[in-house]
């Protein structure tokens, strides 16, 4: 299995507009940024996933040669895959308007449900190319299929994680909104883990990565309180549903021990300390044997 980082940052990318942090200000002098979170994922390096669908997509399947369309018109991707109904990670299908052929876009009920109302995307692409929504259930395996049915030789469950709804749908009922994937090449048995945005590492956590070739795991914040330290009105890591990489309970401290042979860091916030490279925080995820993940890092599973 093939898997491109496509955007590693959280919502907002590196610098994001209106911040003037260090890292964002150290971002916009030296021309390096940082797209937001999403990855594709592939069996056969001709046929893609696209897990997440980011504000910054147009941007992503330009830099990667693979995703480029083979003739006039067309796409290699052949479905999406949705972890959650957040802004920065369903925003980009918008920007799949053009497609030929209706779009299949798994995602667990409570998601389909809000893009269907609350954040009414599937409403408004009906007028365009049309999305196909297919259901991720816990517990239950799919094989992933394109928009005609064809295998693209992935399987994928779902584990639902510690989160919240999304912000624009606070008040909604109890669903499933967030889960953790876990994609099996079905001739290499190679596995992937994904959890871009969760509030704990915790048995759900652990059923997604035990045993995996990868995981990449929420890297938000470094610390409980890091916006407000940055000068930022705004809740607690924790109570924005990401649990901290730093300090007692954080993630680092039980990563390790989730079973999974390699771990990066992914959705990581502009604010977070790790992004720089000289900083003791990006020495103690190193020394804990875990990567900071990078646009366009790719793995073979
Ligand atoms: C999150 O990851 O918590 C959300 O994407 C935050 C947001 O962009 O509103
Ligand atoms: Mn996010
Ligand atoms: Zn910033």
């Amino acid at each position: 299995m093939h898997v491109i980082i496509l955007g590693s940052a959280a919502g907002g990318g590196l610098p994001q507009w209106n911040c003037g942090c260090p890292n964002c200000t150290a971002a916009r002098r030296d021309g390096r940024d940082r797209t937001q979170s999403s990855v594709a994922v592939s069996a056969d390096g001709q046929r893609w996933v696209l897990v997440n669908a980011s504000p910054d997509l147009r941007t992503q399947l330009a830099r990667h040669r693979e995703l480029w369309p083979r003739g006039p018109r067309g796409t290699p991707i052949g479905a999406v895959v949705l972890t959650d109904g957040e802004i920065d990670h369903t925003l980009g299908l918008l920007l799949l308007r053009e497609s030929a052929s209706r779009l299949p876009v798994y995602a667990p009920a409570g998601v389909t449900a809000l893009l269907g109302d609350d954040w009414p995307l599937y409403r408004v692409l009906s007028a365009y190319a049309g999305v196909e929504p297919r259901a991720l259930e816990e517990d239950r395996r799919v094989a992933l299929a394109d928009g005609s049915g064809a295998p693209l030789g992935l399987c994928c469950s779902v584990v639902a994680v510690a989160r919240r709804p999304p912000r624009y749908a606070r008040a909604a009922s109890r669903a499933t909104f967030d889960v953790g994937l876990r994609i099996t090449d079905e001739k290499s048995g190679g596995t992937f883990a994904y959890v871009p945005t969760a509030g704990a590492v915790d048995d759900a956590v652990r059923r997604v990565a035990s045993g995996a070739d990868l995981l990449l795991f929420d890297g938000t914040f470094w610390s409980d309180d890091e916006l407000r330290s940055a000068g930022v009105e705004a809740p607690t890591a924790r109570a924005m549903g990401h649990v901290p990489v730093g300090g007692p309970g954080g993630s680092l401290e039980r990563l390790p021990g989730v079973g999974a042979k390699r771990t990066v860091l992914v959705h990581i916030n502009n604010t977070n300390p790790i992004l720089c490279s000289g900083s003791a925080e990006r020495a103690s995820v190193e020394a804990a044997g875990i990567a900071v993940g990078e646009d366009a890092m790719e793995f073979e599973l």
